[in-house]
């Protein structure tokens, strides 16, 4: 039983009440530029609320991939990390698709060079790459199928069991499948640099203050978070846990935007902000690259723009396929 006491003041975020605040001048700006544009406004979970709002589609990365494949318009303007913008660019090649900044990574992709992946499989060439869709194309063009933390343990199970497995970026969510499905697989020793941060002992004694709160985990969290979880799974199906469930409190382990997105879908539950050692929240610092004014920027300049090489976006299009196949 933890004995330190919180040394932060836990985050609530209490059920809403009344009528959501009207638009900002600026967020009305975005939507009469994505009319004149004919652009879709695609969202991840973790975009921070002013974003979220003006978005015709919020959701995890395997929906934003399916909304991207399906998307009629004349740009795409992507309000998530790069490799998400990228995957639409593969997916949907004749639309411009737009990031309003660039420089928004993730770590998980920085932690599997191509070059390294390539010269791995020189050396292991039966090895079945399995890559979580948090890594650059051209790891993607180097790997057999896609996965998301929506999908993968559905997609690891379609694999022969007589085929090796490697399952990049992330040791995490490969351990988590690992487990589930009883496969053992190599694992790329990658991880989220904002996922790890959360620890077992800060959640038991946030538990302590709040005994009837069911906790959900993401699985790019530590192993003995997921052990302790009442349920792992991946943002969207957080959405579904939480609306199901019958308790009213949730400690929400991922990403503090989450939030916003559990409050405007169940608006009469409690979410605490999971957190860390040190902090009463956790935000991806990449995620949040992307502000309210960069949005409307980038519809005004149409751009900064996702480009690629086509032979590479080619070979990066076959395992993303695989996975929308694999995982309708
Ligand atoms: P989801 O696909 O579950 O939203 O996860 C994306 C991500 O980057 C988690 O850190
Ligand atoms: Fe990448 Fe982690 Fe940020 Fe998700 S939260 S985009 S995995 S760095």
């Amino acid at each position: 039983m933890p004995t330190a006491p919180l040394n932060y003041e836990p985050m609530v975020f209490a059920p809403r009440t009344g009528e959501a605040a009207p638009l900002s001048a600026i967020q009305e700006e975005i939507l009469a530029l994505k009319k004149e544009r004919n652009a879709v406004i695609l969202a991840h979970n973790y975009q921070i609320e002013a974003i979220q709002r003006v978005a015709d589609y919020v959701g995890d990365s395997l929906g934003l991939a399916y909304r991207a494949e399906e998307a009629d318009c004349d740009a795409i303007v992507f309000c998530g990390v790069h490799f998400m913008a990228e995957t639409a660019k593969i997916i949907n090649p004749q639309t411009p698709v737009y990031l309003p900044d660039l420089e928004a990574g993730c770590s998980l992709s920085d932690s599997c060079p191509a070059e390294k992946l390539a010269a791995y499989k020189e050396a292991h060439p039966d090895t079945y790459v399995v890559a979580y869709i948090n890594c650059s194309a051209a790891v993607k063009a180097l790997s057999d199928v896609i996965c998301t933390s929506g999908n993968a343990t559905k997609i690891v199970e379609r694999i022969p069991a007589d085929r090796e497995i490697l399952f990049v970026p992330d040791q995490n969510l490969g351990q988590w499948v690992s487990k589930e499905i009883g496969r053992t697989m190599q694992l790329w020793p990658g991880s989220c640099y904002a996922h790890v941060l959360f620890t077992q002992q800060a959640i038991e004694r946030l538990k302590l203050k709040f005994p009837d709160a069911k906790v959900v985990a993401h699985p790019e969290c530590i192993e003995t978070v997921r052990d302790n979880a009442d349920v792992v799974c991946s943002t969207e199906k957080m959405v579904h846990y939480c609306r199901d469930d019958a308790a009213n409190q949730f400690i929400v382990i991922t990403e503090t935007g989450m939030i916003h997105r559990l409050q405007s879908e169940i608006p009469d539950k409690t979410f605490i902000a999971g957190p860390t050692d040190t902090c009463a929240c956790n935000e991806c610092r990449y995620m949040k690259m992307n502000t309210i004014e960069k949005l409307r920027d980038c519809l005004r300049d149409q751009g900064p723009a996702i480009e690629m090489p086509e032979n590479v976006r080619q070979k990066a299009y076959a395992p993303i396929k695989r996975m929308l196949e694999w995982s309708k």
